[in-house]
């Protein structure tokens, strides 16, 4: 991890990201940034409103942004929203900037840690959330693999555990 000292996480809603990647930056002394929470920050409101007020076309643009952004830090943690792989631009910057950590977790999990979120509205309007993960998952899937350079379960082991495995394989 000499040269890359980013450390960025991907993976779908309920993977775990801003748990764990709080965690990691705790433990190695580096700053912490989430994608969603810089976007409620910038706009002063919360991700369903943006999506409500904007659309998810208006939501990726801002990710987007704040992906360029905070990729130009050094020695930070970011966690980012599942969908943010989904723009090229934002895959690249990822891959360049720093050690591309994906969380793989079951779509069991991602319902039970997802459910009455506001930040979470293409599956908190949804009739039926497993579907839209499932059809999710696989669109994004791929690409969150193309982009990582380390893959690590979720849904078996304990936070703790899953920091600890991270911060061995940087
Ligand atoms: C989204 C994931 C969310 C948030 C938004 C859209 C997605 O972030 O960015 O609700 O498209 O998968 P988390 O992955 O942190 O839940």
């Amino acid at each position: 991890m000499a040269e890359k000292r980013n450390i960025f996480l991907v993976g779908p809603m309920g993977a775990g990201k801003s748990t764990i990647g709080r965690q990691i930056a705790r433990q190695l002394h580096l700053d912490f940034y989430d994608s969603d929470t810089e976007i409620e920050r910038r706009t002063g409101a919360d991700i369903s409103w943006v999506f409500e007020l904007e659309g998810e076309e208006g939501f990726r643009v801002r990710e987007e942004k704040v992906i360029e952004d905070l990729t130009e830090h050094m020695g930070i943690v970011l966690a980012t929203g599942g969908g943010s792989i989904m723009s090229k631009e934002s895959r690249n910057r990822l891959s360049a900037r720093g050690v591309v950590v994906y969380l793989e977790t079951t779509i069991e999990k991602q319902l039970a840690r997802t459910q009455r979120d506001k930040r979470r509205p293409l599956i908190a309007e949804a009739d039926d959330p497993r579907k839209v993960l499932e059809e999710l998952a696989e669109v994004r899937n791929p690409l969150y693999e193309e982009i990582a350079d380390i893959t690590v379960r979720t849904d078996e082991q304990s936070a703790k555990v899953v920091v600890n495995e991270i911060v061995e394989k940087l």
